[in-house]
């Protein structure tokens, strides 16, 4: 078949805006729009302004409404908790309608906001529909965070209630939450009302006498009372959720997301990017609280009226490198959505695939990769022991979907292995030098997007249009930055090759090494501190932090090393992965001050280096080295 890959992008370049306006037939409105898009309304302008909307409307009602009420909509899967439950859409629409019904009584209205810090229950899923529901804003933090990051997100979304679970289970440990959420109410200047609790059997949570409710006893009661929560009309430009991501610094950036252009990009791309039809099952093996989760776990499955796949496990582990297979068989899953790191996770378990023949695949069509960059060899391996076709694509948590990827639905072009393919409709994309000036195909540069975004991107960050406008639209006049560098070859196809400013990606994780390093700083003992992110085998990415002890300390650096590991474990959470780090007598810096970071990156990595015209004593470089090989990370 020959794709409509490019008719569609041609249909797209030459009307914008009545290419989006067609997409958005497929969504139910109370109001129309009274322009598909105003570029002068916010920063830069607002898709479907004008229009009202609900978005749990179109996940969850009018699927009933429509005869799907008895077709599966979530389907919980935990083998971390040994327990499979699964709701359909009508029993789904029940569990939202009554959350969002004890909401109302906890005083949450249209505009407000609501925090969720919950493990991967399909509580986590109502919470946010819930939220939906009444007009509520939700923020999701994810569950690998501490206290204090935490506490900076209360303090920047400023809620009114918040939702939590009693506690998250990881393979071998119990993950008690509460006491980290009571933790970080405590640091936060900004205090929530109240506190929506949901008791896990694995760990009860203490309740603060006066602030916290049981959710099982709030949504029995109002089930009782009939006190279920109708569906707010909200404008189509008002706020669906805040979802915090790493910036340059410590204080997170929180990414807007609509409520009406969001509906419209996600439905777009379940069957034209994802090729899967409402009835299906789509499985994405992250969790709710990254960007993919919100997106490919909740909404887009739900307003495609597909069956979503909510899985509370690790692709090895739980209870073996198997746990996909078994999965996609059980739920008769079409296509799967998960980071690269999870497939060299199972093909290190498993190298030659051997659990796979265990399982019934037959209805399998495809493998998407996304979160960080797919490396060719485990993109071969898991093509050739699948059988399907594997799918890397490119996006991030300011786009909400794709902006490069292979197009399934429309028909998928040739695969090239290191690149996830071409831009969709919706992004104008251009691989520039410092003065914006595109560069000819092949060479690296920045990767910017021609202004404006496509619905479902952000419109601005929440309540700072100056920093989204200072971090995206500054460097590049006209064109938003996505901070990726890569090229385009011959064919538009692009390559993701690296990030531009101080992000690592960790496991499919994104992290500032800029936010780690402000924790090194704080240590009493620490003078100087370089966090970098160094290659690894499992998870892309982990970083490590170099330190220069304060003169006049005396103690064993093996110790304060230690305390470091720790502090940014408090601070910022496991999620970091920060295991290492290294005292140096100093670090290498060029005249004018700035750390080396690439450049000892490439020595911990074994690659080549030029050594930096700038630098401003060479010696210290050979002293890194020393200390990175008697650690075993240089060689
Ligand atoms: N709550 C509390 N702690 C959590 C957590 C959560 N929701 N999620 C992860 N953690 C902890 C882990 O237990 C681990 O702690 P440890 O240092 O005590 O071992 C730490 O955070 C790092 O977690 P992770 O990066 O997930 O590493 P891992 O070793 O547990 O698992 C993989 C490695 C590759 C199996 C796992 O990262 C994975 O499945 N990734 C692919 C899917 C994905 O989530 N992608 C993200 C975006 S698409
Ligand atoms: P996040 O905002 O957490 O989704 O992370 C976004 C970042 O992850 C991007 O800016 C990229 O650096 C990286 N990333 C995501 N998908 C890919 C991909 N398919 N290939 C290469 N890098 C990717």
């Amino acid at each position: 078949m020959t794709s409509r890959y490019y008719e569609a992008y041609k249909s797209w370049q030459t009307d914008p805006e009545e290419f989006w306006a067609d997409a958005a037939k497929e969504i139910d409105w109370y109001k129309p729009w009274d322009k598909v898009f105003d570029p002068d309304a916010g920063v830069y302008g607002h898709w479907f302004a004008g229009a009202e909307c609900n978005t749990c409307y179109n996940c969850l009602d009018r699927h009933v409404e429509a005869g799907r009420g008895n077709q599966a909509a979530i389907v919980y899967d935990s083998p971390v908790t040994g327990s499979q439950k699964t709701y359909t859409y009508a029993e789904a629409l029940d569990e939202v309608a009554t959350l969002a019904g004890v909401l109302t009584e906890m005083g949450v209205g249209k505009g407000d906001r609501v925090i969720v810090y919950m493990p991967m229950i399909p509580e986590a899923a109502f919470a946010m529909l819930a939220c939906a529901r009444i007009g509520a804003v939700h923020s999701v933090v994810f569950g690998g965070f501490a206290a204090k990051e935490l506490a900076t997100r209360i303090d920047d979304a400023r809620p009114v209630v918040m939702l939590c679970a009693s506690c998250g289970v990881e393979p071998g440990r119990i993950v008690a939450y509460k006491p980290l959420l009571d933790e970080a109410i405590e640091i936060a200047s900004h205090k929530p009302k109240s506190c929506l609790v949901f008791q896990r059997d694995m760990e009860r949570a203490t309740m603060v006498e006066g602030r916290d409710l049981n959710w099982a006893e709030e949504t029995t009661r109002v089930r009782a009372a009939n006190g279920q929560a109708d569906c707010v009309p909200v404008a189509a430009t008002d706020p669906l959720y805040v979802l915090y991501t790493s910036g340059t610094t410590g204080v997170p950036k929180g990414v807007v997301r609509d409520n009406g252009g969001h509906m419209v990009a996600l439905k777009w791309t379940m069957f034209n990017m994802y090729g899967v039809k409402p009835g299906e099952a789509f499985w994405t093996a992250s969790d709710v609280g990254w960007v993919v989760g919100h997106s490919y776990i909740v909404y887009a499955p739900l307003l495609h009226g597909s069956t979503t796949i909510l899985f509370e496990g690790k692709p090895i582990g739980t209870p073996d490198a198997g746990v996909f297979w078994r999965v996609i068989e059980e739920h008769d899953v079409v296509a799967l959505f998960t980071a690269p790191t999870a497939f060299r996770a199972i093909k290190k378990e498993d190298p030659g695939g051997k659990l796979i023949g265990k399982y019934d695949l037959s209805k399998f069509r495809t493998l998407f990769l996304a979160g960080e960059r797919s490396d060719p060899d485990t993109l071969e391996w898991a093509e050739a022991k699948l059988g399907v076709p594997v799918i890397d694509h490119w996006w991030q948590t300011e786009t909400g979907w794709t902006i490069a990827g292979n197009p399934v639905g429309l028909g998928i072009l040739p695969v090239k292995h290191g690149s996830p393919t071409v831009a969709l409709p919706g992004w104008d994309l251009r691989v520039v030098d410092e003065h914006a000036v595109e560069i000819p195909a092949g060479e690296m540069g920045a990767i910017v997007v021609k202004m404006p975004l496509p619905p479902g991107a952000l419109p601005t960050l929440w309540q700072n249009d100056e920093r989204f406008t200072e971090s995206y639209l500054s460097a590049f006049p006209g064109f938003f930055e996505t901070s990726d560098a890569g090229f385009q070859d011959e064919d538009g196809y692009i390559y993701i090759m690296a990030r531009t400013d101080d992000i690592i990606n960790v496991a499919g994780h994104r992290l500032s090494t800029g936010g780690m390093e402000e924790v090194l700083a704080s240590h009493p003992d620490v003078a100087e501190c370089a966090v970098l992110g160094i290659a690894d085998k499992l998870k892309g990415q982990v970083p490590i932090g170099l330190i220069v002890l304060s003169t006049g300390v005396n103690r064993d650096p093996g110790e304060i090393e230690a305390e470091t590991v720790k502090l940014v474990r408090d601070k910022i959470g496991p999620v970091a992965a920060f295991k290492t780090a290294l005292t140096v007598v100093r670090l290498p810096k060029t005249r004018s001050g700035k750390i080396l970071r690439g450049t000892i990156a490439k020595i911990a990595d074994g690659e080549e280096y030029k050594m930096p015209a700038t630098i401003d004593d060479p010696v210290v470089l050979d002293e890194i080295t020393e200390v990175l090989k008697a650690r075993g990370i240089a060689e």
